[in-house]
């Protein structure tokens, strides 16, 4: 699909098209990846961060309870996710220098040791030598969203400290990807100075870097973020000229059927953010729409709520045991079957 291509469909509003648009997407994926949903169970290992994302509830300058699950208590719920029958965990934090390099490679040792699990990390931007020693470890692979294409409306949203240097993801993804490991990026929808032109080039880049996997979810305002609060944040560059892309529900679908098709063969999660929108239908429309994947929230209750990105998210107050349960459920009502195995990437 060309970028004029992509563009038009982000800006379709024929109903009837868009049925086109997700018959397409539907049997793509099931060409490429199949029936099976695969299951990842997500840890919310430790909300601290260093950096200052203008969307993001946990940056540094908010004053919220921050915490560090221990890493017994990582094993466990690891175990539990075996239990469960998921086949990858997902270790995710805020960009933590708490979580030392050591330890965390001693702790995926022993997880590729004595389990079956893919592991798969999302720790922010880390130096080299931290993403080696993981990668060495044993770790499969690494997410990192780049958030968005455009580099100027990237630089407005990461404001940086004195101190901190501009990183470029992109080269990051391309070196994790050379380390050996299944990479992921995607971006989030309808951030405010995002256009519709900017999503195209989104989804454009996914197929050029060949994503192994694609998350992607509608941006949700945290009021007491600066984005989220529509404050302007000084000393930043000007918006983009362009119509907005909005951050809604539709708008997420859309951007997962295309995403699928740029794609065929990554794995594509429907997010919580997504479902965040939409708590009835929204994981199903997005697995009608493309996506394979499900993310179940694994993270212990008494530390769910801290890890508030985002207001208002779904699964804040349900047990692992509860997310298992309901998804399962929702899984094999869609006719669809839950995938065996690390569900790696398919060739
Ligand atoms: N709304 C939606 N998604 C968000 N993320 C961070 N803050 C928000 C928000 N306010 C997403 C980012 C990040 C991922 C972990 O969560 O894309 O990479
Ligand atoms: Fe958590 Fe449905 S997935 S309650």
């Amino acid at each position: 699909m060309t970028l004029t291509d992509l563009e038009t469909w982000l800006r379709e509003t024929s109903p009837a098209r868009l049925e086109e648009l997700w018959a397409e997407t539907d049997r793509v994926r099931a060409q490429n990846v199949g029936d099976e949903i695969h299951l990842r169970g997500l840890l919310e290992i430790s909300n601290f961060c260093v950096r200052s994302c203008g969307y993001c509830g946990l940056r540094r300058e908010r004053k919220i309870t921050r915490y560090r699950m221990s890493w017994p208590e990582v094993l466990e719920c690891a175990r539990q996710a075996v239990e469960y029958g998921y086949g990858t965990v997902v270790l995710q934090a805020g960009e933590d220098y708490g979580l030392r390099r050591e330890p965390l490679a001693e702790v995926i040792q022993r997880l590729k040791a004595e389990t079956p699990l893919a592991v798969t990390l999302s720790l922010g931007e880390r130096p080299e030598e931290d993403l080696l020693a993981w990668r060495e470890a044993g770790a499969d692979r690494y997410l990192l969203r780049f958030e968005t294409s455009d580099r100027k409306l990237y630089e407005r949203i990461h404001p940086l400290r004195a101190g901190q240097e501009r990183s470029d993801r992109l080269a990051l993804l391309r070196r994790l990807r050379e380390m050996g490991y299944e990479i992921g990026g995607g971006v989030m929808i309808g951030l405010p100075g995002q256009t519709y032109a900017s999503l195209a080039n989104d989804l454009a880049l996914f197929g050029e870097l060949d994503l192994d996997m694609i998350g992607v979810g509608p941006w949700i305002a945290h009021p007491e973020t600066p984005l989220g609060a529509g404050k302007a944040q000084a000393g930043q560059p000007a918006l983009p000229a362009g119509e907005q892309a909005p951050n809604t529900e539709d708008m997420t679908y859309r951007v997962v059927a295309l995403a699928r098709i740029v794609c065929p063969q990554a794995n594509l999660p429907t997010t919580t953010a997504l479902a965040t929108l939409n708590k009835a239908t929204g994981r199903e429309l997005g697995l009608a729409r493309g996506a394979n994947v499900v993310m179940p929230n694994l993270t212990p209750v008494k530390y769910r709520a801290l890890y508030e990105i985002y207001p208002e998210k779904d699964c804040v107050n349900e047990t692992a045991e509860a997310c298992r349960l309901c998804l399962s459920g929702r899984i094999h009502e869609m006719g669809r079957t839950v995938g065996k195995g690390p569900g790696n990437r398919h060739r």
